[in-house]
This record gives structure tokens, sequence and C-alpha cells, in this order.
């Protein structure tokens, strides 16, 4: 990993804190996923703290209306969030140089409209979209769709790299300078610099061009979500940024290497895509401050809520249980997130932990790693693995609003520019600068990649 590219920061912006009890605190807000007047402020602190991007996790549909009783406590489920590509823009009027990366799918969207819309956000936002490629992980959104079930794992995917293929065309309708606008001779455009893209093909038949004009970043920034062999290979041939869950260094560090020699496998020079794993940050003026803040969140998950929330992400209910009792065999079928489910029943397995011990140590972080300490602690963890080569930065999760986000910019921030890590100031504009991954075509889909 060259040393002079830097660290690499997304923060993962959820309406009511990444924990489950974060929404819970006195001093937190609780209305961002509706009220849009709590957003200009956190745009502010976002950018203070020099972040390369800010993310909208997304889903389509209701997580866990299907179990009423969880959903009325439980506010991580997404029962309220602004449809994220439309809030993107209105959040790129109230900033100039954050990046704005929004999720959609690609398993119920149309190419044509979800390339229309990222191009109006890079226009608008002057080149910092980025969109966070996904296939759905919450099997019930197919029920929106006018789908009975879920698509399977590799169908979702198959259809994923068709999609970027068709949404990169899109992006390149029209050439830079088509648009003229030439008043004395009557000419607005100039038709010899569309391409019409004619795409035939599995799933897709789209003819183009798209009715926007080439976008300041040529194509927004993409980032994949996900860790099954699909999911890598996808990121390997068409993302900049590809989101991991892992907990341990160990297990970056496998991951890490293993996605850079699939993008090396694309002939793309391994910097071209970073690798940022989440990170579930716990940060306080000192350790003691952080684990009391720690301390106070864990005591807001009730056991109903714990043991509710587990299940959903086990894909089985464990609710028959005591929460005392070991962590059972998982044996349902799931075709939403396979990667996270399996790592957390090996987990459990592997240390004999019962389900209660499990719900308190999976939900903190969701798969991502736990850092929690004063500053100096928390970046002495960032520094160990950017440095031996884990990942090329993190995707930052603060458990409430604003206060785990205030102790980040307040004090990890600051410690992380101290020490040569992260910049002080935006040297550029555009989310392809910070991110330092310029423009390149798309290598071509190869049939044989090794899974
Ligand atoms: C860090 C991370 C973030 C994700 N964010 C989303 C999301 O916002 N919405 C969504 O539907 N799926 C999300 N996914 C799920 C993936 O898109 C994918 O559908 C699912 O994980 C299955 O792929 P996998 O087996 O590779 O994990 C995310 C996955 C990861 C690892």
């Amino acid at each position: 990993m060259p040393e002079e590219i830097m660290l690499k920061l997304s923060v993962f912006m959820s309406p009511t804190g990444a924990h489950v009890g974060g929404w819970r605190l006195p001093e937190a807000i609780t209305d961002a996923g509706f009220n849009f007047d709590r957003w200009p402020d956190l745009m502010k602190l976002l950018e203070r703290g020099k972040f390369d991007m800010m993310f909208l996790a997304d889903g389509n549909g209701v997580n866990g209306i299907s179990d009423p009783d969880l959903l009325a406590r439980n506010p991580t489920l997404r029962p309220v969030v602004f449809e994220p590509i439309t809030f993107l823009a209105a959040l790129a009027t109230h900033t100039s140089r954050i990046g704005l990366v929004a999720t959609g799918t690609t398993t119920f969207e149309e190419p044509f409209s979800i390339a229309r819309r990222f191009a109006a956000v890079d226009q608008i936002s002057k080149g910092r979209a980025g969109w966070n490629v996904v296939t759905t992980s919450n099997p019930d959104d197919a029920l929106n769709f006018s789908r009975t079930e879920h698509v399977e794992h590799s169908d979702r995917f198959a259809r994923a790299e068709e999609f970027l293929d068709v949404t990169d065309g899109l992006w390149s309708s029209w050439d830079e300078d088509a648009f003229v606008q030439d008043k004395e001779n009557g000419i607005f455009l100039d038709s010899s610099k569309v391409h019409m893209l004619n795409h035939e093909g599995e799933h897709f038949q789209v003819r183009g061009p798209l009715n926007a004009a080439h976008t300041p970043q040529g194509r927004p920034v993409i980032v994949v979500a996900g860790g099954s062999p699909e999911a890598r290979n996808l990121a390997a041939r068409t993302a900049d940024v590809l989101f991991t869950l892992t907990e341990t260094k160990e297990a970056a560090l496998d991951l890490y290497k293993d996605v850079k020699e699939r993008v090396a496998g694309y002939g793309r020079a391994p910097e071209a895509l970073k690798v940022m794993p989440g990170a579930s940050i716990f940060v306080g003026e000192t350790a003691d401050e952080a684990e009391e803040v720690y301390r106070k969140l864990q005591e807001l998950i009730p056991d109903t809520v714990g043991v509710a929330t587990l299940s959903r992400i086990m894909a089985q209910d464990l609710s028959m249980h005591d929460p005392c009792d070991p962590m059972p065999e998982i044996t349902t079928e799931t075709k939403g997130m396979t990667f996270f489910r399996d790592k957390v029943s090996a987990m459990a397995k592997k240390e004999g932990l019962s389900i209660r011990e499990t719900y308190r140590r999976v939900l903190p972080a969701r798969g991502h790693v736990l850092m929690k300490g004063s500053a100096a602690d928390v970046a002495d963890q960032i520094e160990d693995w950017y440095r031996s080569g884990a990942c090329d930065g993190f995707n930052l999760v603060a458990s409430h609003l604003p206060g785990g986000l205030e102790k980040i910019v307040q004090h990890l921030v600051p410690e992380l520019q101290r020490r040569g890590l992260f910049r002080e100031e935006y040297e550029g504009t555009t989310l392809r600068e910070h991110l330092e991954t310029p423009y390149a075509a798309f290598p071509a889909r190869r049939s044989d990649v090794d899974q």
C-alpha cells in the first residue's frame, strides 16, 4: 500500500444512530428520518470533520413490519427514512465538499431511472455523488415489487453486473462538449456527440441515450456493499469503494488480499478500489468516558428487543429459548444477507456464547469492528489496520446523533490528523478527488472468474 495515499473516511449516517439503544439517550435526536431541519447542522459537523463522504444505507420497505412489537422499539430497522437519492439532492445544497453516497438496489430498480437520478445528484452537487450498489438484503422488500419472494443470491448478482454496464453506458451518452448552446446559429446541441447505447442483454434492453448531460465525475463514485464472492467480484470489476463487514484484523487482512487480487485480475490497479470496513466507534475524551456511554447504551436494550433483533439477523426465531440458553444451531434458509449470519453463528459456536451474550456482542457493532476508548486508543487501532494493509479506510458508524458523531469529530479526527493519517483540509472538490479514484472505463465482464 503506497504511503502517500491518505486514510479514507466515510460516515454511516443512520437517522436514529446505529446503536439499538442510541435514540433513547436523553440528548439524542430522534426525528431525523422525517425532519429535514435536523440535517443542515449534521452536515456542517460532517464537513468540519473533513470526511470523504457520508453514506446512507437503505431498503425499499419497512424492515420488520411482520414483528410490530420489535418495530415499535427498534428504529434502527428504519421504519421511516427519506428516499435517499432525493435526499442527497437536498443535502447537496447544504454542503460544498463532502461526498454524498446513497444506496440504490439493482434488484428492483431499472438502470435508466437510477442512472438518471444519480446523474442529477452529481450535477447538483458538482461532482460529489456516490451510489452504494446493493442487491437488497431484506427479503421482504420483494413483496413491494410485485413478487412473492426474494430473488436468488446468484441471480441478483448476475443482474447487478449487467445493471452496472447499462448505467455506465448511459452515463456516457453525451460527450462533455455536446451541448454547444450556439444562439447565433440556432444550434443547441451537436448531434454527432451523442452515443446510443442499444443494449440487448439477458436482463435489460435499453436503447438510450440518457436525457442528462455528461456528469462532473464522468460516473458517480460506485460503492459495492457485500462480502460474498459475487459481491467481491462485482466490486473488483466496477467499484471505487467496497464496504465490508470484518470484525477482526485477521479477517480484514484476508479479505483485503483476496479483493485486491480480484481487482488485479480485472487488469485494474489495486488502489483503484478502496476497501473500507465498517467501524463502530465509541470514543470519548477519556477511555472511561467512552466506556460509560457504551454501558448506558447497552442498558437501553431490553432482552426482548435484543433477542428479536438477533432473530432477524439470523433469520431464525430465537424467542422460544431462554436468553441464557446457548445460541442454537442455525437451520433456516435465507435469501438475504448470508455472509454476516454465518460469521455470527460460527463465533457463537466457537466461543460457546448464550443468546444474550451473542446479541450483546453483535448489536453494538452489527458485524463492524468495534473500537472503543480514548481518541488515542481508537486511533491506534485505526492506524494499525491501515498500516498493516487490512483496509484503505473505514466507514465510521456513530451510535447516536449528534453526540456520537460530535465525539468523533472533536476527539478522533484531530488525533488522526496529528498523526498525519488524515487530511486537515479538503484538497479537491469532487468525491473522486477525495478518494483518489479517477474515472476509468469498466473492464469487460468475465464468465470464468473464480468464485
Ligand atoms: C457493509 C454493508 C452494507 C450494506 N448495505 C445495504 C443497504 O443499505 N441496503 C441493502 O439492501 N443491502 C445492503 N447490504 C447487503 C448487500 O447488498 C447484499 O444484498 C447482501 O449482503 C448479500 O450479499 P453478501 O452475501 O455479499 O453479503 C450491505 C452489505 C454490507 C456488507
